[in-house]
Formats: structure tokens, sequence, C-alpha cells
């Protein structure tokens, strides 16, 4: 099977982008590879240091072996999400993850090209990528909050690849993580990301905080119980645009998966009120996660792309 090296030139190549998809359970993983099997679409499955902790990581690594057993057509591809310190980094490329992102955007440049050179010198002696993040997002960013966006700097950009020699690099250009992204109009500095691009031609780049945030979603969960009022995310014409028209090859969804997740527990759990049986609802979790990377997929461009 070819591997994510071939996915990442194909993707620039031919306009589509990969999806990264977060998981924290049997059941997110097992969605988002029947929504893979589905549409034909390379995948990558992504596992922040929280996630991290939470399962720990012979359940991460039993997850993911799994659902290659299950999913033998499928190129599947576990990802560190913002791995914080090399510590972090060293650790996912020992246990074999295929990609790591070290998240140094918090740190004064000058100490983010240290700690990503280092991550890079490792995991390349591993035959491990490395992402690395040049830019601030507006909201948490794993234990990192910020209150403003700090756009990628494009002349940066350049000499930040050139001395980290890291394989794709996550820019700044307006998203922001979680459910509240916008407060008016959802507009992304598509300037900015064209400017990056002249700077570093055909170079891999990858959008974070990509969630659209259906607006289904956030109804139903008010609905039932919850209360996610004003929620908002990036339209998904500006992220077809983003992998159609530039040279984004990777995005990132957790919140709109969290919310199908949710949003489909609080209805059966509401309407159900006798039932003691997980199966059920996690069923319905599933499939409701499973339509849902069905259509990013396709809002990717990334149908039949194995
Ligand atoms: O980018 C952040 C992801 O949504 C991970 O979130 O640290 O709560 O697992 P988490
Ligand atoms: P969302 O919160 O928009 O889903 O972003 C997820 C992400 O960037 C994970 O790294
Ligand atoms: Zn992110």
């Amino acid at each position: 099977m070819k591997g994510l090296k071939y996915y990442i030139k194909d993707s620039l190549k031919n306009h589509y982008a990969i999806g990264a998809y977060n998981f924290v359970n049997m059941e997110m993983l097992k969605g988002i590879c029947e929504g893979a099997k589905e549409t034909n679409s390379p995948t990558i499955v992504s596992v922040s240091e929280g996630a991290f902790k939470y399962m720990d990581e012979n359940f991460v690594l039993g997850l993911y072996n799994s659902a290659l057993k299950s999913y033998k057509d499928i190129p599947l591809f576990l990802h560190l999400d913002h791995g914080k310190s090399f510590e972090m980094c060293k650790k996912a490329v020992d246990l074999k993850f295929k990609s790591v992102m070290i998240d140094g955007s918090s740190l004064p440049f000058e100490e983010n090209v240290a700690v990503t050179k280092k991550v890079v010198d490792y995991a390349h002696a591993h035959g491990v990528l490395v992402e690395a993040e040049l830019g601030v997002l507006k909201g948490v960013e794993d234990e990192v909050s910020a209150s403003e966006n700090i756009y990628t700097n494009p002349l940066k950009a350049k000499e930040f690849v050139e001395r980290t020699n890291c394989d794709t690099l996550a820019v700044a250009i307006g998203t922001s993580h979680g459910a509240y992204k916008f407060s008016g109009e959802a507009k992304l500095r598509f300037d900015i990301l064209s400017e990056i691009e002249k700077n570093l031609p055909n170079f891999p780049l990858v959008l974070h905080g990509a969630s659209s945030v259906p607006q289904k979603y956030v109804e139903k969960i008010n609905r039932y119980g919850g209360d996610v009022k004003g929620a908002k995310g990036v339209d998904e014409k500006l992220l077809t645009k983003a992998c159609k028209e530039h040279n984004i090859y990777k995005i990132n969804t957790d919140t709109d998966l969290r919310m199908a997740y949710i949003a489909t527990l609080r209805e059966y759990i509401k309407e159900n009120p006798t039932n003691i049986d997980s199966r059920k609802f996690n069923s319905l979790a599933i499939e409701e996660i499973k339509q849902l990377v069905i259509e990013k997929n396709r809002c990717f461009n990334n149908i039949n792309r194995i």
C-alpha cells in the first residue's frame, strides 16, 4: 500500500485534502473508517496529547492496529496532533506513528525552530514525517490559549521551513479550534495563504481548526438539553477552495465529530429513557460520524483517491 508521502504529493497534484480526524475511542475511530471506506479516501487518524493520556498508548495502538486489520484497503495514517514537546513526539515516533506534529507555535520563533529541528532530526532518522506550526490560532490549542489570531508571517514561513526541514506546515489564516470560531462574518485570509505559497511553492500546508460546526448538530444539542448557542464554524465552500485552489493538503477536524457524537447520544437518551444498553446509542453515533466523514471527504475533494 502507498505511504503518506505518496498521498501528500498526490493531494497537491490533484487538488484534494486528506481529512485528519481526531478520535478518542473505538466508536469515533470506527465511524471515521466507515466513512473513509465509503468514499475510498486516504485518511489520517489523529490523537492529541489529551487523547493519548485518556486512552493510554496500548489502547491507541490496539485500536489503530485493529482498524488496519478491519479496513485493509483503506490507507489509515496514525498521527500525533499538537505534540508540545520533543519527548512526546519521540514517544510517538518510537511507537511507530506515521507522522507527528510538533506544535511550537506558542514559543518565540527561535525556540520554535530549535524544538522543531530536534524533532525533525529524530523523526526523519526513523522514517517518520513531521508537521510543524507557525502562527497562532485563536481559541484553545490544547494547553495554550490565545484571544487573537496571530497570522502566519509568509517570509518567516520560508525561513522556518528551510531551517527546520519540516515536511509540512500548519498555518494560521483565521481558523480557530472549538465550536465558536466567528462572532461575525466567517472569513479566512486567503491573501496570506497565497503569500505563503509564493514563498514556499508546492509545499504541503495544513489547516487546523477547520470544523464547519453543522447547525443541525447545534440545534439538536440545544433541543436535547445542551447549550451550545451561537456555535459557528468555517463555511464548507471555503474549505473546498482551500484544497482545490491552494496547497492545503490536510484538514483537521475534531469539533464536528464530537458534536455529531454528543447530539446523537443526547437525542437517543432523552427519547429512550428506559434504555440501559450503550450499544444502542453508540451504534447510531458510529453511523452519524460515518455520514459526516463522507460529507467531509466530498468537501475536501477526496473521493476515490486510493
Ligand atoms: O486541536 C485540538 C484538538 O481538538 C484536540 O483537543 O486536546 O481536547 O483532545 P484535545
Ligand atoms: P476543530 O476544533 O475545528 O475541529 O479543529 C481541530 C484541530 O485542529 C485538531 O488539531
Ligand atoms: Zn489543531
